[in-house]
């Protein structure tokens, strides 16, 4: 810790550079990307971190510029972003990158071995990301934190209330895939950040797991360079910049050419002609306050519009509605509604004129998630008065700049409103609170701050275990000195109903000895599966995985691997999860034998809801696991760190085995894990049905041939015999 953080951010989807970043180029491109390398950046420049990198995908394509294929952009000193190829080269959205984010994981992990430096923390952003931080910590042992953006749930939500099919909305957005991944990295990660509580309760709120992670609260930092506070001496007469004097010039004439009395304190609303936005809300408010028409004029701006009835139906329906009720409580000579303001340098000048009338800024929106315009009125000093809901919330607890309202009260608005103006005292300290608390807890030094706070009290008493050094003895000198492993599955893959292909195979193995490693990963225990290749006279392996990934052995079983032991031995709670698991009604307990330290195993029929009902029992417990459902009949429940692919890797990156030189074979689901990502694998010709949806990705081959033969035709296929020599 004394090196400081190492910090590992994951944002793998869109286009992401560190400069002249592509804002709204296309969907995927968006608030997300600009957020990760702002955080990049902003970390990097905190003292606490040592180093950060932001993983992405690296994309060469024409038509896209050449930066998003250049694998190590520097961005500062302790900053550089990574591109890590996955599926290809081409840009894709992201709806079509699931298939391909093992192999991103695989790369990753050699990049890490390759830079001899495993992090402090991976930190994934949006589900995508997500799946790929939570892998990689489950790898290493180092904790996971996870930032949606947004989530998938929500979005089928809503594309379900515009009108769209549940069948299209999965089919579009493998909606289904994003929930499921998401569910999953609820129950894995350690902290998720958010950037508002409405968050919390509204989307992370739709999910089983929902109570499972903690959560942290971090406003992102925004860019308030143009939101000066409007007492900084800044009348037109003494600004230097000729632009922001002409800004403020023109705002000026366009409102008051709106009020009979232009100089007295101004109500503010800036929002999106949207009716979440509750416009006509403010307005009833101020046409039923005689009062607070003679104190204060309003004004409206509502997006910028030339046809009101040109625009779309609920633009036009605010915009007509806004108009009525100006005219119905006759608000003629004190109401403002310009038809359009330009934001770049307007938009501040509003702000600093009503703050020079003493205004005060409101939003009264039905919900509002964030509300940026918020921040920005207050930086610039401007009381609010908002709506009681997620963002205004967490503005007015961090910066005490103003009041809460409920939207649909309309005389509670013009009374808060009321009380600001005419008492002085409160206005005064509304807007000093604002200008500096707005920066104090919106800019992203608040907020790696915060980070790196949170990051050190999860880091607190975790020690990563560090892998076992290798061992001196002449199994592990045979294992160091081979670079090409043969991985296989046992049952239906080496050995099965047609058999015919194993003297070949045998041959192979022999004839290679010397270069090439052989290995098993299997469900049965290990003494069983020695016992069971003896019979076929299948030479002896280098290295057994056995009992489902949770136990590897070397050199005919003699050695343990402790140190695999260890690292998966985190928060495995094998007494509970039997004691849990033995009541449940569906579920059978297999023979005495097959249950081990880090396995239980049952018989359980087929069907979806028991699989369900099975995590939902664990869950509730809080328990971590991998549970493994294959053959229509066995369920295996293991820590959450096993499993026969991640036993592999951890192979490959302890014996130092380059993961393109170890071919993986197998036959059905329990073997899907290891077959997916950068290694080459085999699925043999008698394969089951869950397989199929691994055909087309790149690196798996399907084979012709039954069991060994298939594998076989595999090694020939990746010329794994010629490629090694
Ligand atoms: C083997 C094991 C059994 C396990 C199954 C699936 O048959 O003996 O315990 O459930 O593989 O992994
Ligand atoms: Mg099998």
């Amino acid at each position: 810790m004394s090196r400081g953080l190492y910090i590992q951010l994951f944002s793998i989807h869109g286009l992401v550079r560190s400069e002249n970043m592509e804002m709204g180029r296309d969907a995927d491109t968006g608030g997300q990307i600009k957020y990760v390398v702002e955080l990049g950046k902003s970390l990097g420049r905190h003292p606490a971190v040592r180093q950060v990198d932001l993983f992405t995908r690296l994309i060469a394509d024409k038509g896209i510029s050449v930066d998003y294929s250049n694998p190590i952009e520097q961005v500062d000193e302790k900053f550089r972003i990574v591109r890590i190829q996955c599926g290809g080269r081409k840009y894709m959205r992201k709806e079509l990158l699931w298939p391909h984010l093992d192999e991103f994981v695989d790369k990753t992990l050699i990049f890490i071995k390759r830079e001899g430096s495993i992090p402090d923390v991976f930190h994934g952003h949006y589900a995508d990301a997500g799946y790929v931080a939570m892998q990689l910590s489950e790898f290493f042992g180092t904790p996971f934190v996870f930032t949606g953006h947004s989530l998938g749930r929500s979005k089928r939500q809503k594309l379900i209330n515009e009108g769209m099919s549940e069948d299209d909305v999965v089919k579009k957005y493998r909606i289904d895939r994003r929930i499921d991944t998401e569910e999953k990295i609820m129950e894995m990660a350690d902290l998720v950040i958010t950037s508002t509580s409405q968050e919390v309760e509204k989307q992370y709120g739709m999910y089983h797991n929902r109570t499972i992670p903690d959560y942290s609260i971090i406003p992102p930092g925004l860019d308030l360079e143009k939101f000066s506070p409007f007492y900084h001496g800044m009348l037109p007469e003494n600004r230097k910049d000729e632009m922001e004097k002409h800004a403020y010039v023109s705002v000026l004439n366009e409102l008051n050419r709106f009020f009979i009395f232009p100089e007295k304190p101004l109500i503010l609303a800036l929002c999106r002609p949207d009716k979440r936005k509750n416009i006509a809300g403010l307005i009833r408010a101020y046409g039923e306050s005689l009062e607070l028409q003679a104190m204060a004029n309003l004004a409206i701006f509502a997006g910028i519009r030339k046809w009101i009835s040109d625009m779309e139906e609920n633009e036009k329906d605010v915009l007509t509605e806004m108009l009525l009720l100006m005219d119905a409580y006759d608000l003629y000579g004190k109401m403002a509604i310009p038809k359009k303001h330009d934001f770049e340098y307007e938009v501040p000048e509003l702000y600093h004129i009503t703050g020079e009338r003493r205004g005060v800024f409101v939003n009264v929106a039905l919900t509002e998630p964030f509300g940026l315009t918020l921040l920005e009125a207050s930086a610039c000093g401007i009381p609010m008065v908002a709506t009681n809901d997620g963002g205004p919330r967490d503005i007015v607890e961090n910066c005490k700049n103003g009041v809460l309202v409920d939207p649909s009260d309309t005389a509670a608005i013009a009374v808060e409103i009321k009380k600001i103006i005419t008492e002085p005292e409160r206005w005064d300290k509304y807007s000093r609170n604002g200008a500096v608390n707005v920066r104090k807890h919106y800019t992203w030094e608040a907020h790696v701050e915060k980070y790196t706070s949170a990051l050190k009290k999860l880091l607190k008493g975790t020690t990563r275990e560090e892998f076992s050094p290798l061992s001196a003895n002449p199994v592990g000198k045979r294992i160091t000195g081979l670079n090409y492993f043969l991985v296989t599955d046992i049952d239906n893959t080496l050995i099965g109903d047609d058999n015919s292909g194993l003297p070949g195979l045998i041959e192979i193995l022999k004839e290679h000895r010397d270069s090439m490693g052989f290995a098993l990963a299997t469900g049965r225990t290990v003494d069983s599966a020695l016992k069971y290749i003896k019979k076929y006279d299948i030479p002896a392996p280098d290295i057994v995985i056995s009992s489902v990934g949770s136990e590897i052995y070397y050199g005919d079983a003699k050695f343990y691997d402790k140190g695999w032991d260890t690292h998966i031995s985190h928060r495995w709670e094998r007494d509970r999860i039997r004691e849990i698991l033995d009541r449940a009604d569906f579920l059978e307990i297999q023979e005495e034998e097959t249950q081990r330290k880090y396995k239980i195993s049952y018989f359980m029929e087929p069907g979806r809801d028991r699989q369900t009902r099975a995590h939902e029992l664990l869950l509730a417990a809080k328990l971590k696991y991998n549970l493994i459902y294959s053959h229509n009949q066995f369920l295996d429940i293991l820590p959450y760190r096993a499993s026969k692919g991640k036993a592999i890797r951890y192979i490959s990156y302890k014996w130092d085995i380059p993961m393109d030189n170890i071919l993986v074979c197998g036959d059905s689901g329990n073997d899907e894990e290891m077959l997916r990502g950068d290694m080459p694998a085999v699925v043999v010709g008698n394969y089951s049905e869950e397989l199929e949806k691994l055909r087309g990705l790149r690196k798996i081959y399907f084979a012709e041939r039954a069991g060994a033969g298939g594998i076989t035709e595999g090694i020939n296929y990746y010329d794994f015999l010629n490629r090694k020599n």
